[in-house]
């Protein structure tokens, strides 16, 4: 059976990542579709291009999953691609009440059944908007999300990370040369 899983990727974290690789290894082959409204696009902060580019590189591993995008209801995109079912992550209670609001939504107007899946306790506080917004700070985002949507967010920020670098080297700096001097 076929699945998709749907959602914003902007970008995509290792919560994600988690829930895809359980995915995967459940349906013979899952879509990670990034749904966009072209009305909102100033909400993102990496346009639909980038988060494609993103997630080919995240996914590229998976031999059954693909990348897509669609700009409209999601349960449009399931009837037009004739794809089975819709996989929604589960962080923490706190998501399940959101999450169920939409899965009966779409089976209402589309038919369309919902399968959740649990990601591991380890990414229960990753959410792409936390990590957009550390990492604006220059943090260290590095666990958090695959290697490609680090590499993208250290772009993004490249001024602010240089300047954590520089930091973390001067302060190095001074450590070795006071354990110099002691020594
Ligand atoms: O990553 P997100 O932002 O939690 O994903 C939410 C998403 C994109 C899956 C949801 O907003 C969606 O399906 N949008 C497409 C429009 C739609 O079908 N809306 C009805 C269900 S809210």
């Amino acid at each position: 059976m076929n699945a998709v899983f749907p959602g914003s990727f902007d970008p995509i974290t290792s919560g994600h990542m988690d829930v895809l690789t359980r995915a995967a290894k459940i349906f013979d082959h899952v879509t990670v579709t990034v749904m966009h409204n072209a009305r909102k696009t100033g909400r993102h902060l990496f346009t639909l291009e980038e988060r494609l580019e993103i997630l080919r590189e995240a996914t590229a591993h998976f031999g059954n999953v693909s990348v897509d995008s669609f700009g409209g209801l999601l349960v449009d995109y399931m009837r037009q691609q004739q794809k089975g079912i819709i996989i929604r992550g589960l962080r923490a209670v706190s998501d399940y009440e959101y999450e169920l609001q939409i899965a009966h939504l779409n089976r209402q107007i589309g038919e369309v059944e919902t399968v959740f899946i649990m990601a591991a306790t380890r990414w229960s506080f990753v959410s792409s908007s936390m990590v957009r917004e550390i990492a604006s700070y220059g943090a260290d985002i590095s666990e958090m999300v695959p290697r490609a949507s680090a590499n993208a967010l250290r772009r993004i920020h490249a001024d602010v990370y240089a300047e954590r670098e520089a930091e973390k080297l001067e302060t190095q700096l001074r450590v070795d040369g006071g354990v110099g001097e002691r020594g």
